[in-house]
């Protein structure tokens, strides 16, 4: 595997390999990999791509009371799995690699970023998107490849592509969960015992709403999303928002159909967590 620092080595490495006809898929994350990420190593690797993972992890998302600092890091470990995945390449670029000194332009997909997460991390998307950009302009991959767990960010960055004319397909892949049903994340390791046992109720919730669907034949929204509120409710958590929306502009819905979603976001102490239930 290789493991790159300067975008003049993934542009040297993308040459070689693009004039051996093979296909560029890249994965972007913020590392600190769990099972979810190598679900998307997985999905390019299975798809005959050579695969390239980026490890970046952005300070421009961060809000400035968020995680940033505190972000969970470890290099090592995130090396020894992408060996194991298989992953071709690595990109570990510098913040100064990524971002020069006097850096003025951002990238935002107006009206879906205000939406659900934006409307509790003003900015948040304008990081995402602007990162990604470079990430696609740096690598110039065929294929990138995004978790529906992010959801909203999948759609932001699938309109981003479509506005802008990159010429990237985005892959999504469906949420990987750990045992107990709850969504892997990075940010799961701030949860203490306490509050891992109390996160579980968002996916609980979703659990709960997808069998109203599947086995009552449920499809009012207004009745999935009061039940899901009130099962979130019952724990000590703060409920940040639950939606029924269009997952093509993420407008809300009445009606449950194919191509909509419930959204949510839980806060557990200082932890923020997010899940959904996609109707593909
Ligand atoms: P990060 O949170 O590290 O996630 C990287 C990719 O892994 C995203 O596409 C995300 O949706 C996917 N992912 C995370 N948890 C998952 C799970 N449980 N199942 C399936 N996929 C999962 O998302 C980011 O980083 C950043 O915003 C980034 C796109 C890299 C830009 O900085």
């Amino acid at each position: 595997m290789e493991i790159l620092k300067k975008k003049s080595q993934v542009r040297e490495l993308v040459n070689k390999e693009r004039s051996k006809k093979q296909i560029i898929g890249f994965v972007p994350t913020m590392g600190y990999l769990h099972q979810g990420h190598l679900s998307l190593i997985k999905k390019a690797k299975n798809d005959g791509c050579f695969t390239i993972v980026s490890i970046f992890v952005n300070p421009l998302q961060f809000g400035p009371s968020e995680d940033f600092q505190r972000y969970p890091r470890d290099t090592e470990r995130d090396l020894k799995l992408l060996k194991e995945a298989n992953a071709d390449a690595v990109f570990i670029p510098s913040d100064e690699e990524m971002y020069n000194s006097n850096h003025l332009t951002f990238v935002n997909v107006s009206k879906l970023s205000e939406k659900l997460e934006g409307s509790f991390r003003p900015g948040h998307f304008a990081g995402v998107c602007t990162v990604c950009a470079k990430l696609f302009n740096i690598v110039q991959p065929d294929r990138a490849y995004f978790g529906w767990k992010d959801a909203q960010q999948l759609i932001i960055i699938r309109k981003m592509v479509r506005d802008l004319d990159f010429n990237i397909s985005i892959v999504p892949v469906a949420t990987v969960r750990e045992e107990d049903g709850l969504a892997a994340s990075s940010r799961n390791v701030y949860l203490s015992p306490d509050q891992r046992k109390k996160a579980l109720v968002l996916s609980r919730a979703l659990q709960k709403i997808e069998q109203m669907i599947k086995f009552e034949s449920v499809i009012d929204a207004n009745l999935l999303i009061e039940e899901g509120k009130k099962i979130i409710k019952s724990e000590d958590v703060e409920l940040q928002y639950l939606e029924a929306v269009e997952l093509e502009n993420l407008e809300r819905v009445e009606k449950i159909r194919k191509n909509t979603g419930i959204l949510g976001a839980i806060k557990v102490g200082n932890v923020r967590l997010i899940d959904n239930l996609i109707m593909e």
